[in-house]
């Protein structure tokens, strides 16, 4: 089996469609929606990924601001920053770049933001709305780009067994509520570090989710002949061959093909989908409907 690819680029170009009649609806009622994102420090990664939210924002004419604060910022001038954002009333969301410098707490950072400009929401009252299921909270951009990616390709979660691989808070654990909810109605298993036989759970997946940050962990082996396999990893790989230096691969190895009935790409996978679904949380604050 050559399992068909879902197009994240696809994908994401639909729902970025179907923002920009809500932002030119917004712009009619003289509403511009405005992003503000801050990064702290070099780390090469997080730079790629803030220009990719800041192209997107062109894209759609959302206006973004970008802080760019050195790597020795201190906890107090972050905070002090993110207040400031926090009670500007022309910026709509609020996104701190992770990872932060050693040094600087991140959660406590992120329990800063005001929730309503919260588009990344990892804030403990969205998150919490995400376990109540309630409609009022931002999503992790990550599981809910997944979740619409597999809506977009007419994935059935009812009743089938999805496995998830990560508990982070923002990616697997987030994920893993978004499956089991009412609607989508999955049952879901978590692997992480200490499953015993992850391999053996993984084989039992209809879908299964990779979240773990491993290059190519997932091997053809662990997958039910016929599953559907999202990709969430992106992972740099030294390679000489390459001008920049390195690859990027996922957390699926790319035999997984042969045995899957679907997996989305690394690149043009899950990655466009995280960068709509901040746009889309942008789009749905400017409309203060939080
Ligand atoms: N670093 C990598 N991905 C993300 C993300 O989705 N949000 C934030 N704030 N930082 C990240």
């Amino acid at each position: 089996m050559t399992a068909e690819v879902i197009d994240g680029v696809a994908c994401a170009a639909s729902i970025e469609s179907s923002l920009q009649i809500r932002i030119d609806s917004l712009k009619q009622q003289g509403i511009i929606p405005h992003l503000a994102v801050v990064i702290v420090g070099e780390d090469p990664a997080s730079h790629v990924y803030v220009r990719a939210k800041q192209r997107a924002c062109e894209r759609l004419g959302i206006n973004s601001t970008r802080i760019d604060l050195p790597e020795e910022t201190s906890f107090e001038q972050l905070a002090e920053i993110v207040q400031d954002l926090n009670t500007d009333d022309s910026v709509h969301g609020i996104l701190v770049q992770s990872p932060l410098p050693n040094g600087i707490n991140e959660l406590a950072i992120t329990d800063m933001i005001e929730p309503s400009k919260d588009v990344d929401g990892f804030h403990p009252v969205n998150l919490g709305r995400l376990v109540q299921s309630r409609d009022d909270g931002q999503i992790p951009c990550t599981p809910y780009g997944v979740m619409e990616l597999l809506h977009w390709a007419g994935i059935e979660l009812t009743g089938k067994r999805a496995v998830v691989i990560g508990r982070s808070f923002n990616v697997g654990m987030s994920q893993a509520l978004l499956l089991a909810q009412k609607g989508a109605d999955a049952t879901v298993t978590i692997v992480h570090s200490k499953t015993q036989n992850p391999e053996e759970v993984c084989k039992e997946a209809d879908i299964l989710i990779a979240a773990v940050g491993v290059p190519e962990m997932v091997l053809a082996s662990w997958i039910k002949p016929g599953a559907v396999v999202i990709d969430v990893g992106v992972n740099r790989v030294e390679d000489s061959s390459k001008e920049r230096g390195y690859r990027l691969a996922g957390d699926v190895h790319p035999d997984v093909a042969d045995v899957a009935s679907a997996l989305s790409p690394v690149p043009g996978g899950v990655g466009p989908m995280t960068i709509a679904m901040l746009m889309s949380n942008t789009v749905r604050s400017s409309e203060k409907k939080l």
